[in-house]
């Protein structure tokens, strides 16, 4: 019989402090998530400073919660996954030096994690991975096409050349005074609005490239015009107009993409794969266009960050024979 593979997972590069203990690269034994969230929303977005502190403060707790709820004992562990990045530096700081830690007290392998590749095996926990895929990854601070090829090989065919899509719905959020993070808020608002207002389109540098700041400032210019002109607007509707605008940029890109390359599954991932209206057109519109391709919408409790899709991915790292040494750091800016 095959010996069972058990993967600490440790994340710590925005503003969740996540552990969890995951058995062959998708049994879940456990997953702690201690968000800061509360905080931050004071502050209308996330102070890095602040949330190094907590992860400093909240790690080992973290860590110890999600060890003792698997019913795993340390000894046991095959190895400990990490994120090294991309993400912000200090955060990134934290897990590093918690999995660092584990890892030479227990003489454990270390595997250091892209966090946009945990994303993209979060999907491991409803579907069995099928390459070659495609993955468009969207979060608060990436926006991407990736072409996986096979287990763990990454290429990353479009990105955007300016905000990361989940930064311009927090922007937007912002500047309609709506709140933070302003995702789940403009994706409520949007449902009691209409469409109806149009934004310029924008020009890409590469044939699968987004650009969202444009957008943006077209809310802007939006809301001071109506209201120089004194004229009636709902909020809603603007909301559902960037909405519609933004989501119309993913799936124009994404549809290209599907003509072009041969793939077994297309799969959503990070914190904007929660969203209602884009987790539908992935659903309809893609799946009626592109009927050999499997749709996969990950649930949402693994869209937004947690140390489960770390340890998912480590499994994959695991296996291709990924090792790191303790000379690893964080990388905010890290590439696949
Ligand atoms: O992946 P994530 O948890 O953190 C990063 O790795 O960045 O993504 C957080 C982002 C935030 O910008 C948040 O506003 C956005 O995901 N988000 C959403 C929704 N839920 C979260 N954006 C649009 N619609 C949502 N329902
Ligand atoms: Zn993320």
């Amino acid at each position: 019989m095959k010996e069972a593979v058990y993967i600490l997972g440790i994340e710590t590069s925005c503003d969740e402090t996540a552990c969890a203990l995951v058995k062959d690269g998708k049994e879940i034994l456990s997953n702690i998530v201690s968000s800061q969230i509360n905080i931050h929303s004071k502050f209308g977005g996330v102070i890095p400073e602040v949330a190094s502190r907590l992860h400093t403060e909240n790690i080992s707790l973290v860590v110890e919660e999600a060890l003792n709820n698997s019913g795993i004992e340390c000894d046991a562990l095959t190895a400990i996954a990490v994120t090294y990045g991309p993400g912000l530096v200090g955060c990134l700081h934290s897990g590093l030096l918690a999995a660092k830690t584990l890892s030479f007290l227990y003489q454990k392998p270390l595997l250091a994690i892209n966090h946009l590749a945990g994303h993209i095996y979060a999907n491991r926990f409803i579907a069995e991975l099928q390459f070659p895929l495609l993955a468009l990854v969207v979060s608060g601070g990436h926006s991407e096409l990736v072409y996986v090829p096979s287990d763990y090989e990454f290429t990353v065919i479009g990105s955007t050349n300016d905000d990361a899509i989940g930064e311009a719905y927090d922007k937007v959020a912002r500047l309609l005074g709506l709140g933070y993070p302003g995702g789940p808020i403009i994706d409520k608002l949007a449902k009691t609005g209409k469409a109806g207002y149009q934004f310029p389109q924008v020009k890409m540098s590469g044939e699968y490239d987004f650009s969202f700041s444009g957008l943006k400032s077209a809310c802007w210019q939006l809301l001071q015009r109506l209201q120089k002109e004194k004229q009636q607007y709902e909020i809603a509707d603007i909301a559902a107009s960037f909405q519609e605008a933004v989501l119309g940029q993913l799936m124009m890109r994404s549809k290209k993409a599907l003509a072009n390359y041969a793939v077994k599954q297309f799969v959503l991932a990070g914190g904007v794969a929660a969203n209602s209206r884009l987790r539908a057109l992935v659903l309809s519109e893609l799946a009626s266009l592109f009927p050999a391709v499997e749709m996969i919408v990950p649930p949402l409790w693994c869209c937004t960050d947690n140390a489960a899709m770390i340890a998912a991915a480590g499994y994959s790292a695991w296996q291709k024979g990924q090792r790191s040494d303790y000379y690893i750091s964080a990388d905010p800016a890290a590439i696949y």
